[in-house]
């Protein structure tokens, strides 16, 4: 199924006015954000780690020349980008055409390796099983997936180095559990955040005074660690003892949730949570 963007009304609502403006899309997926912040007059420079994108990066580039340019990188090198942009914008997580491909081991619905590697390169999913300590993955499975007896279930799934979605679905007793353990561990596999923790932190350098920086995230992993950044740069600079503090580098500007009728026209959009953050200087 072709991704259908999340939020993106509200984004858009939350950017204001493109015309003209330099927008960085993080996450580029099937390119619904990149093309809705082109048709509104902005150029775009687009990162997606996934190769299998390319070919719909490559369609945007043949329509919009140099207003459009794609990153095959991971979102964290915006750092090396030398401009300043009006917007940083992050859709998180992964796209439908990620997950509708068993091959790609990032479904529980249908079989296949359990792979889970967005950028095709680097240790599996049953690699990182293979070489992760029972501590180690009862650890990822509980951060990354709230997994109550993450020890009891990390050490059934090393006993059992499951190579396929399948075989690993099977050693989860608790149906409750399939989601979050197939999220804890691409989450792991994809150093998810990691990556999102140094895109951040290089943003505030790479906005212009006004420029904004938009983050839609999907799980309560995600949410905390962009609200936690969010509410850094928000809050007053200086020592809080002393009487004079500076002004926020930051203001906030938006919040949004999905409406019902996102919700009933596309499931991915249930838990979806956009931020949005305006630099002031
Ligand atoms: C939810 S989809 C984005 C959908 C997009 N906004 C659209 O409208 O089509 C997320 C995309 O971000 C990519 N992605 C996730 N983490 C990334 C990272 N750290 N660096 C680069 N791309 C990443 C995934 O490969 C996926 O294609």
């Amino acid at each position: 199924m072709k991704h259908i963007p999340v939020l993106l009304n509200s984004v858009m609502k939350a950017l204001g006015s493109l015309h003209g403006k330099k927008v960085v899309d993080a996450t580029f997926g099937a390119g619904g954000y990149s093309r809705a912040f082109l048709d509104a007059g902005a150029t775009v420079v687009a990162f997606d780690r996934d190769p299998n994108v390319i070919a719909d990066a490559e369609k945007l580039k043949e329509k919009f020349k140099e207003r459009f340019k794609f990153m095959p990188f991971p979102f964290s090198h915006i750092s090396e980008l030398s401009d300043e942009y009006d917007a940083i914008v992050f859709d998180l997580g992964i796209s439908s055409m990620q997950i509708d491909i068993p091959e790609r081991g990032f479904s529980f619905r249908g079989d296949g390796p359990l792979d889970m590697r967005m950028s095709g390169t680097g240790g599996s999913a049953a690699d990182l099983i293979a070489e992760s300590s029972v501590e180690e993955l009862a650890r990822i499975l509980k951060e990354y997936g709230d997994i109550k007896k993450s020890m009891l279930l990390a050490r059934v799934i090393k006993n059992a180095l499951p190579k396929t979605t399948h075989e690993l679905k099977k050693l989860i007793r608790n149906p409750k559990d399939i989601a979050p353990v197939f999220q804890a561990l691409r989450i792991a596999v994809n150093d998810e955040m990691g990556e999102l923790t140094k895109a951040l932190n290089a943003v505030p350098e790479k906005l212009k005074i006004g420029g904004k920086c938009v983050c839609v995230t999907f799980h309560s992993v995600e949410d905390r660690i962009v609200k936690s950044i969010f509410r850094e740069w928000t809050s007053p600079v200086g020592d809080p003892r002393m009487p004079v503090l500076e002004e926020a580098r930051f203001s906030l500007i938006r919040v949004a949730v999905p409406s019902e009728e996102e919700i009933a026209n596309n499931s991915r959009a249930r838990s979806a949570h956009m931020r949005g953050v305006i630099k002031s200087y």
